[in-house]
């Protein structure tokens, strides 16, 4: 679920270090929404659940007189929400704090936060290591933030990285600033149970815990009523979403709740992300077939093709399991799109290991992958454990191999779309040219094509691939609009 998502390089307003940074900035309408009040600037990285917590500590600060601004200059609260994930992720997020750092200094006053897993990850040490870091605040205390405010504002620094094993921010309707009004998130369950040797997350986002299925779908409600026509149901491990509710004890599993989620209109879209394999049930998969509002894109991460690299990074599943896995989605449903995280250069990794991994891609016919070499994190159970012994250098040439290898798959399946038609939701104008739409199909690929007249963003059409790329479709349009 962790994505590239779109780098901030495009807003002239705010300068950018690194150029892979990924970062998100809300938001157009904000300088509107608190003319004499007090604003807030936000920087997002990591997981799209990052980027969804954004919105609720958007929403959070907006209730206690916060506006949202684009404008870091303007700004009299910096927030940053971090990621721990790789050490690359941490590095970038210290660059900005340079950044921002000077705009301390230029406008003393302006409090500067650490939110999210990287303020979990290091606490208070944060302080000591970032003097002029303000607050630092954990991914289950954000409705600590307006208090925590306060106090840094009388000069107290402010910390609470308390991890909780209730809070799902249930109630707290997320400011979606960003947005293209089309598509949206929403979080249905925090934190992950699932102790993968090498992976920071138990730990930054506490104990798994599920948000009461009512709330999600009248949050799904209220977005298709505003417009919204597609929404991702979030989580760590999405499969493993279970809610009992309290009155009648009923239980409602990922797959109760998807059908829940689908019955709020046939024109929602409902995605989800991600999944773990060991928990992706036929249950899920029938009702993913049984409504054609549920799309037909599946992320289930891999990490390794090897079942003894599996074993080390305490998967639960081995290749021969994984493997039966995808065939029973492509049994269920055969035009179903399914796409990895990768993890190479894991821990006494062999050169065949490795060719194992590579062969996954082919078997699996990924769409897309994630792919990421290995980067050791303090704390996780492989750091204490296992030796990070694979050279950066062969690391590198690995993952090399596994990009090569996924983007001429990518590259192939969609090439043999060319001919198919697509029904495709629009979310906005292409990057490239005004004159064409961007959308996806269900298979959550993006496709590429003139506009019509008539048309407009939210709208579903029906769209005839012409040629492709390894990243998108280019058709054209074959009815006006359906
Ligand atoms: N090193 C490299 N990649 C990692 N991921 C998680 N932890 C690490 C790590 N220590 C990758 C996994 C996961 C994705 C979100 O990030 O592939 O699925
Ligand atoms: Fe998301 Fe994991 Fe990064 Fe936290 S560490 S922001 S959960 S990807």
């Amino acid at each position: 679920m962790y994505n590239d998502n779109p780098t901030i390089k495009n807003l002239d307003l705010v300068k950018v270090v690194d150029e892979s940074a990924q970062g998100q900035v809300y938001g157009e309408v904000a300088l509107e929404t608190a003319p004499d009040g007090k604003r807030f600037y936000i920087e997002s990285y990591g997981c799209q659940m990052n980027f969804s917590d954004s919105e609720i500590v958007a929403s959070i600060l907006g209730e206690a007189g916060y506006g949202p601004t684009r404008n870091l200059e303007v700004a009299d609260l910096i927030l940053i929400n971090t990621c721990s994930i790789r050490e690359k992720a941490e590095d970038t997020v210290r660059k900005r704090l340079r950044v921002f750092d000077k705009v301390k200094r230029k406008r003393p006053g302006t409090m500067v936060g650490v939110l999210g897993c990287m303020a979990e990850r290091l606490k208070a040490k944060f302080l000591e290591e970032e003097k002029l870091v303000d607050l630092v605040v954990g991914p289950d205390a954000y409705r600590d933030l307006p208090n925590l405010v306060a106090g840094a504002e009388e000069g107290e620094k402010g910390v609470n990285v308390f991890l909780s094993r209730e809070e799902t921010y249930a109630d707290i309707n997320p400011l979606r600033l960003q947005s293209n009004g089309v598509t949206a998130f929403i979080s249905i369950m925090r934190g992950c149970d699932n102790m993968c040797s090498f992976c920071v997350v138990p730990y930054t986002r506490g104990r798994e815990r599920s948000r009461n299925a009512f709330s999600i779908v009248a949050e799904a409600t209220d977005l298709f009523n505003r417009g919204f026509r597609e929404v991702t149901l979030l989580g760590q491990n999405v499969d493993s979403y279970k809610w009992t509710n309290p009155e009648t004890g009923e239980v409602v599993n990922f797959a109760g709740l998807l059908r829940l989620a689908a019955q709020v209109d046939p024109d929602l879209r409902i995605r989800f992300s991600t999944s773990h394999p060991k928990d992706i049930t036929d249950e899920v998969l029938y009702t993913m077939r049984d409504h054609d509002n549920i799309c037909k894109y599946i992320h289930l991460p891999v990490q390794s093709g090897n079942s003894r690299i599996l074993d080390l990074m305490n998967r639960t599943y081995d290749r021969e399991w994984y493997k039966a896995k995808i065939d029973r989605i492509y049994e269920i449903m055969p035009d179903c799109a399914i796409s990895s995280d990768i993890i190479t250069g894991f821990c006494t990794e062999t050169e065949e290991e490795h060719l194992d991994t590579l062969s996954m891609i082919d078997y699996a016919r990924y769409s897309m992958s994630y792919m990421f070499y290995y980067s050791e994190r303090p704390g996780t159970p492989a750091a204490r454990k296992l030796t990070d012994d694979v050279p950066l250098e062969v690391k590198k040439r690995r993952l090399q191999e596994i990009i090569n290898r996924q983007t001429a798959l990518s590259d192939e399946l969609n090439r043999q779309d060319i001919g198919k038609t697509f029904r495709v939701l629009i979310e906005g104008e292409s990057k490239r040219s005004d004159a064409d739409w961007k959308g996806r199909n269900t298979q959550n690929k993006m496709v590429i094509f003139p506009k019509v007249a008539g048309t407009a963003a939210g709208d579903y059409v029906y769209v005839t691939v012409e040629d492709a790329t390894s990243a998108t479709l280019l058709g054209r349009q074959t009815t006006p609009s359906n």
